[in-house]
């Protein structure tokens, strides 16, 4: 690829670091708070894990097939072995199924407004990204399937998020069941013409729900999990692509030997075979949810509901949802906000924390009518 083409190559933007922030804005460093990123509050303790051996030590690379990993994974997801392939991160799980299944000339579908990895990844294989805007608001931001599956037609690639970063809406396992039949009975001539559709499961222990028993029957389904969110280990990076054996071993091929270190899958092995630690910040967290939502009704401000770690608010303009998001950050609370360009662009996307955390941004919310 020439140089000039790999500059025009999207990139994701990082957030600012919480190091930059306090410098920028003149402010402990301890005293900020990241509502930003959808992250947990608190790792869960594994320390007994850290302070242990590793098998194989250190010095040698991790196993190959990360056996230990991907036996905790499978049993935890309910599904084989063979269909589990660890990766750093949900991230590099999205990028390996592009790098599979896309190449210059693709068409790759995503419902939109969602996560901005579908569109990098697919654009940095060449593809061309089709965007389907999912229903309004005032519809709960469900899935278009008719529009989704006219759209599909042709194309090699379907990315959906369930639940949606960041509306925080759900789309159940049945409807994308519809779809995924749609989509077979249009691959009129082989079922192996069916686009990949890849359905990115990082939010789902928050629902309790999971599409994973849908690639029994569509074939040609990649799951994506994640350690970042409901294990509270974003700091490991460990992610999982799952799918039936045919359709993984592309996505295999395309991973570097060992991109997942001997201590992250040591630590996501542990938080795997002991879900009660993912369970209770789950169960922590959607308290939580409840609590920052009511309170931030209370005071006028307009949440929609979620089904995940955080909270979409929507303001009566681009300005005020701008001048809402300043003032938190001039008191250390990390918003994420959304460009002038953006259909979200009078929303604030708010992660849900501790309850001291949350506390400090109700707190601070007052001060703002929405
Ligand atoms: C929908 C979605 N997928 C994937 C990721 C990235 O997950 P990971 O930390 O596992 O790479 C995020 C992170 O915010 C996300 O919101």
């Amino acid at each position: 690829m020439s140089a000039a083409a790999t500059q025009k190559l999207p990139t994701y933007v990082w957030e600012p670091t919480t190091d930059f922030l306090a410098a920028h804005y003149g402010l402990a460093r301890e005293s900020i708070v990241r509502f930003d990123v959808n992250t947990s509050p608190l790792a869960p303790d594994l320390r007994d894990v850290l302070a242990g051996s590793f098998d194989p030590p250190l010095c040698e690379y991790p196993p190959s097939d990360y056996a230990s990993l991907v036996a905790a994974a499978a049993a935890s997801y309910d599904v084989t072995p063979e269909e589990v392939l660890p990766t750093a991160g949900a991230d590099e799980a999205l990028d390996l199924t592009a790098r599979a299944y896309l190449r210059e000339g693709s068409v790759a579908v995503v419902a939109t407004p969602t996560y901005a990895m579908y569109r990098i990844v697919s654009e940095q294989r060449g593809a061309r990204v089709a965007a389907v805007p999912r229903l309004g608001p005032e519809s709960g931001f469900r899935l278009d399937i008719r529009a989704l599956a006219e759209a599909a037609r042709g194309a090699q690639l379907v990315w959906l998020c369930e639940p949606n970063n960041p509306s925080g809406a759900f789309e159940p396992p049945e409807r994308i069941g519809e779809l995924l039949a749609a989509l077979e009975s249009g691959a009129v001539r082989d079922r192996r013409e069916a686009p990949i559709v890849a359905v990115d499961e990082a939010y789902s222990e928050f629902v309790g729900r999971t599409v994973l028993p849908l690639r029994c029957d569509y074939s040609r389904l990649v799951v994506i999990r994640t350690l970042s969110k409901a294990h509270a280990l974003a700091g490991i990076r460990v992610g999982f692509a799952i799918a039936r054996p045919e359709t993984l071993a592309p996505i295999l091929s395309f991973r570097a030997p060992a991109s997942v270190g001997t201590v992250s899958a040591a630590l996501a092995t542990a938080s795997l075979t002991r879900p009660e630690l993912a369970a209770d910040n789950v169960a922590r967290i959607t308290a939580q949810r409840k609590r920052l939502a009511d309170e931030l009704s209370a005071i006028g401000w307009r949440p929609y509901p979620s089904q995940a770690n955080f909270i979409l608010v929507r303001f009566t303009s681009p300005g005020s949802a701008a001048s809402a998001g300043d003032a938190l950050l001039r008191k250390g609370l990390v918003p994420r906000t959304f460009g002038l360009d953006h259909p979200l662009a009078d929303c604030l996307r708010l992660t849900v924390r501790s309850a001291e955390e949350n506390d400090r941004l109700i707190d601070a919310a007052r001060g703002f009518p929405a």
